[in-house]
């Protein structure tokens, strides 16, 4: 009788501890990756800064991104520019659309990182919410 009862206590002590660790297991894992997917997702771009940046781009764009006819496309309303995220974004400025890209759309040339070399992948960050702000 006495024997039967240990049996079984021991049973349960086996399946309420291998439960525990399963349930912990989980939402540690999952939880934890997806707190770092979101922390990625907000270090985007400081506009201000970015405005300061953005006389590297004015040249053509002009100083609040509305076009120069004959050099850069205007930028407010732009359904390439808000089809793309940030990240893209920053690609695309680093890579430009040349005259021979087959998406060009004007003839004119989009040099590669706006023509500025010293420009890092941060700085375009700043540059993207500086255009994110124009609307
Ligand atoms: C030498 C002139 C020039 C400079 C400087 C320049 N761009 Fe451009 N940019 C262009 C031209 C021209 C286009 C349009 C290319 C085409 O025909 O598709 C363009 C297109 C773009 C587009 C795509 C717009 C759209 O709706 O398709 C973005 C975004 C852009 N430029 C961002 C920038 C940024 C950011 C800078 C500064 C870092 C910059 N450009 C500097 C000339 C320039």
């Amino acid at each position: 009788m006495t024997k039967k009862l240990i049996i079984l206590g021991a049973a349960l002590i086996l399946a309420v501890a291998a439960c525990g660790g399963d349930d912990s297991d989980d939402n540690g894992g999952g939880g934890g990756s997806d707190t770092t997917v979101a922390g990625g997702d907000e270090a985007t771009g400081d506009a201000a800064k970015g405005e300061e940046l953005f006389v590297t781009c004015a040249a053509c764009h002009g100083p609040a991104g509305e076009g120069i006819e004959g050099l850069g496309k205007p930028m407010p309303g732009s359904a390439f520019i808000a089809g793309l995220s940030d990240d893209e974004l920053v690609v695309f400025i680093k890579e430009g659309r040349g005259t021979s890209d087959p998406e060009n759309t004007t003839g004119v040339d989009m040099p590669a990182n706006g023509g500025n070399p010293a420009l890092s992948d941060q700085d375009l960050l700043d540059i993207v919410a500086f255009i994110r702000s124009l609307g």
